[in-house]
């Protein structure tokens, strides 16, 4: 009665994760639609995360990666902030990042890609910054 088909496979998530990463570099901004696994970020806090290549963030912009609830902007070329991309309003994950700006979608918080500070919006706090690196163009990012 019992097939339990329930099976992880958080590989293959991860996978087709990174694939939809590779494809967002070549031009769109925005990553979306990956399920991670349901593992909360408590228990991973200080596991770096790789988010694939750092080419997928414009100068000037960012990328959601909604599934790892990380926003990584690039204020100047070469220097990459990341943070959490959490809203501080009431916990929606923001959802773009436009005109230099991170957006909330649920009540129009916005953040600055410089340092997550609230520009606008009912958020009352900056978004909490993580440390990022980027090894062999990759994108490594660290909760704090
Ligand atoms: S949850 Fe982001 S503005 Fe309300």
């Amino acid at each position: 009665m019992s097939e339990a088909p329930e099976s992880p496979a958080p590989s293959r998530r991860t996978l087709l994760c990174g694939a939809a990463a590779v494809l967002a570099a070549g031009g769109t901004v925005a990553v979306t639609g990956c399920s991670s696994t349901s593992a909360g970020s408590d228990s991973a806090a200080k596991t770096p995360v790789d988010l694939g290549p750092a080419s997928g963030v414009p100068v000037g912009g960012g990328t959601v990666f909604r599934e790892k609830k990380i926003v990584v902007t690039q204020p100047a070329e070469g220097q990459y902030k990341a943070f959490s991309a959490k809203c501080t309003h009431a916990g929606c994950v923001v959802d773009q990042v436009k005109n230099q700006k991170i957006q909330c979608p649920c009540h129009g918080s916005l953040f600055g890609i410089t340092d997550g500070a609230v520009l606008d919006g009912p958020a009352p706090t900056p978004l909490p910054a993580y440390d990022v690196v980027v090894e062999g163009g990759n994108l490594k990012v660290t909760p704090r």
